[in-house]
Formats: structure tokens, C-alpha cells, sequence
């Protein structure tokens, strides 16, 4: 039941673990290319950050990277709403809300649920119920599209089962979102490893990523150390063997926004694999060259960057408010005078 003028746009990121080319491809670089169509909220969201132990300041100065960062890549706070979640009370309150109403067998069979607990000795919580947090998230906005990769999608899909249930036992009131994947990029694969997705927790390991902050040696030496096969073919595959080469020409469409048959064309007269990784280093480093200056702008002023976020909260909270406490009247709470 949207009703808005412009297509509600609602997306998150963790500001936590190292952002990578995958974040970006998958995520990032879609929110600034749509900016001017739709009516945009991009949120930090620093509680989804805490399903996992954090060490307290490391955590506060990972929002403020964070920031400067989405803001390096193009997101323009005169377009859309950038905020960090925690700011907006409302949803913390939503997820008990929504808690209240969400089956818990539907969290454990989210697959990043099961991933993610047998990785650690203690699970909190925080980390079964990180799903409903993020419905809470998506819905208090009567969001209709949440950009997002592959990994992401299974968790949009409860959302929107949860605000299905919630219509079917409350009337119509939650705004039914879709998940809308790019095309490509949507699930790069880790370069020592392209039988598994690019990952922030490993960001760190040395192969494994390309990280937005990286410098171009860095880069290079990430791609020309990534896993490929015994061939010489470059061409777009599905077959196991050829997941590198594949993964690495997934790289190179997704940033250059060529076709399939034109990248293909592009490497027709390539002298082999050290060609390509070549090749995708550089459009990678010309890619992330300016984003990497905006950056440390960004990082030399942070009043700026606290205006922002003071900015981008005010407006969440205004949208984020009024629902709330109609889902609080919804279900039956009391709510009180001027609340
Ligand atoms: P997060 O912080 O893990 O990832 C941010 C975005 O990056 C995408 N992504 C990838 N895309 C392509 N290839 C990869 N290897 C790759 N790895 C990550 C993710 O799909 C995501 O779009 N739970 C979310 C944050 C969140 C959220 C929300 C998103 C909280 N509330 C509401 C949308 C709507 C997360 O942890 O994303």
C-alpha cells in the first residue's frame, strides 16, 4: 500500500569489518547511481554492528569512516537521507515490536544466522534476532525497494513476510518491500577464493579483498595474487573451474558498465591471465582514486560530517516517528498524549 510520489528506497550497511569492492559493487555504487530517482534513506547501522562483540571505541570510529565514506562515493545528503541507526530510537522499539509478532523458526533458517553462530563460541541474542531488526529498519519507512546484494536478499524476504503476517493479523498497515539486485556484482567472490563471496570479517586477510581505502600497489598486488585456473580463456562462465576469471570480469562490467559481449571484446587480444589482472587493477585504482581523495576531505572536517548525521536523523526520525507510534496504537499499546 505505497503511496508515495517516488519509489521509498531504504538500505543499510555495517560500518564495521573492512568495506570492500563487493560492498560497493553490490550496494553502494547503485545507491548513488538512483539517487535522483527515488526518494532515498541509507543507514549506518551501528546496532546491527553490536550482534557481534565490538570493541567500543574501535566501533565509534568505524561510524565516523564509515560516513566520509558513503559520503566520498556520492552519496549527496541533498538527495537522500543518510543517518546512523542508532539515532533514531524508533528502530530499536520497532524490533521488539515486530519481535512480538515473527516466529522463531523463521530466524533459524536464515542461512547467515546459521553461518555466522557455528563461527562463534558464544551466540548472542542480537545476532538470531538481527534479521527483525532489520525488517524494523526497512518497514518504519514503507520502503518499496531495498537495494541490496545476494546475501542480503533472503533477509528482505522475511521482511516482508513479517509485514504480510503483521497485515494479515492487523489490517493493512506495513508497506510490502522488494529486494532489487544489480544485475551484476551483486555477489563478488573473495579472490583467494571465488568459490566463496567476498567478506568483510576476512577483509583483512591478505588476497582476500579489495578494500575501498586501499592504495593502488595494494590493489595490484591483491589482484595479481587472485585465484584463477590453468587456462587462457577469458570469457564470462559458469563453470567451477573458471569462478576467478569469471569473478574478475564481474569486476571489470560492473565498474566500466560495459556489456558482456563488449568486455569480452575487450580482452579478445589479451596475452593471458596477467593481462587481465592488469587490466582490472587499473580501471579499480581510476575507480576508487577520486573516492579515496573525497575521503580524506571528508576525514579533515568532522563538524561537517557531524552536521550531516545530526541532519540525516532529524529527517529518519520524521518518517520513522509518526510510524511507530501508529504500529504501537496498531497493536494495542497505549500511547501516550503528544507521543
Ligand atoms: P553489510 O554491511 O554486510 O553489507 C552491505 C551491502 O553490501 C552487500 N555485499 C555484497 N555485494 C556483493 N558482493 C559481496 N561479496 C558482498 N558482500 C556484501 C550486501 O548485500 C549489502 O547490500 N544486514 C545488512 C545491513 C542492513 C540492511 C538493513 C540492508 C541493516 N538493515 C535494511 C538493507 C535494508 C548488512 O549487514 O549488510
Amino acid at each position: 500500500m505505497s503511496t508515495h510520489a517516488r519509489p521509498r528506497v531504504f538500505s543499510g550497511i555495517q560500518p564495521t569489518g573492512g568495506i570492500h569492492i563487493g560492498n560497493y559493487l553490490g550496494a553502494i555504487k547503485g545507491w548513488v547511481a538512483r539517487q535522483d530517482e527515488k526518494e532515498n534513506y541509507f543507514c549506518i547501522v551501528d546496532l546491527h554492528a553490536l550482534t557481534v562483540p565490538q570493541d567500543p571505541a574501535a566501533l565509534r570510529e568505524q561510524v565516523w569512516m564509515m560516513t566520509a565514506l558513503l559520503l566520498a562515493a556520492g552519496l549527496d545528503p541533498a538527495r537522500c537521507t543518510l543517518f546512523v541507526q542508532s539515532h533514531v530510537r524508533a528502530h530499536a522499539e520497532a524490533c521488539w515490536l515486530l519481535n512480538c509478532i515473527t516466529p522463531l523458526g523463521w530466524l533459524q533458517r536464515m542461512t547467515q544466522y546459521k553461518d555466522k553462530s557455528a563461527r562463534h563460541e558464544t551466540v548472542l541474542t542480537g545476532l538470531l534476532d538481527y534479521p527483525v531488526l532489520m525488517a524494523g529498519d526497512i518497514l518504519l519507512y514503507d520502503t518499496d525497494e531495498v537495494p541490496v546484494g545476494e546475501d542480503q536478499k533472503q533477509h528482505v524476504e522475511l521482511a516482508r513476510d513479517i509485514a504480510g503476517r503483521f497485515n494479515h493479523h492487523h489490517g493493512d498497515f506495513f508497506t510490502l518491500p522488494r529486494a532489487v539486485i544489480p544485475e551484476i556484482g551483486a555477489r563478488i567472490m573473495g579472490l583467494d577464493d571465488p568459490t566463496a563471496k567476498m567478506s568483510k570479517s576476512l577483509a583483512h586477510v591478505e588476497g582476500h579483498a579489495i578494500r575501498l581505502l586501499d592504495p593502488p600497489k595494494a590493489i595490484e598486488r591483491a589482484l595479481k595474487r587472485a585465484v584463477t585456473d590453468s587456462g587462457r580463456e577469458i570469457r564470462f562462465s559458469d563453470a567451477p573451474e573458471k569462478a576467478g576469471v569469471n569473478n574478475l570480469l564481474a569486476i571489470y562490467k560492473a565498474i566500466t558498465g560495459r556489456s558482456a559481449a563488449e568486455v569480452e571484446d575487450d580482452f579478445a587480444t589479451a596475452r593471458g591471465y596477467g593481462d587481465l589482472k592488469q587490466r582490472v587493477a587499473d580501471v579499480v585504482v581510476a575507480e576508487l582514486a577520486p573516492l579515496q581523495a573525497r575521503y580524506a576531505q571528508y576525514r579533515a572536517d568532522p563538524a561537517e560530517l557531524e552536521r550531516c548525521l545530526a541532519r540525516g536523523a532529524a529527517q529518519a526520525a520524521a518518517v520513522a516517528e509518526p510510524k511507530l507510534a501508529a504500529l504501537k496504537a496498531r497493536m494495542g499499546l497505549v500511547v501516550p498524549v503528544g507521543g
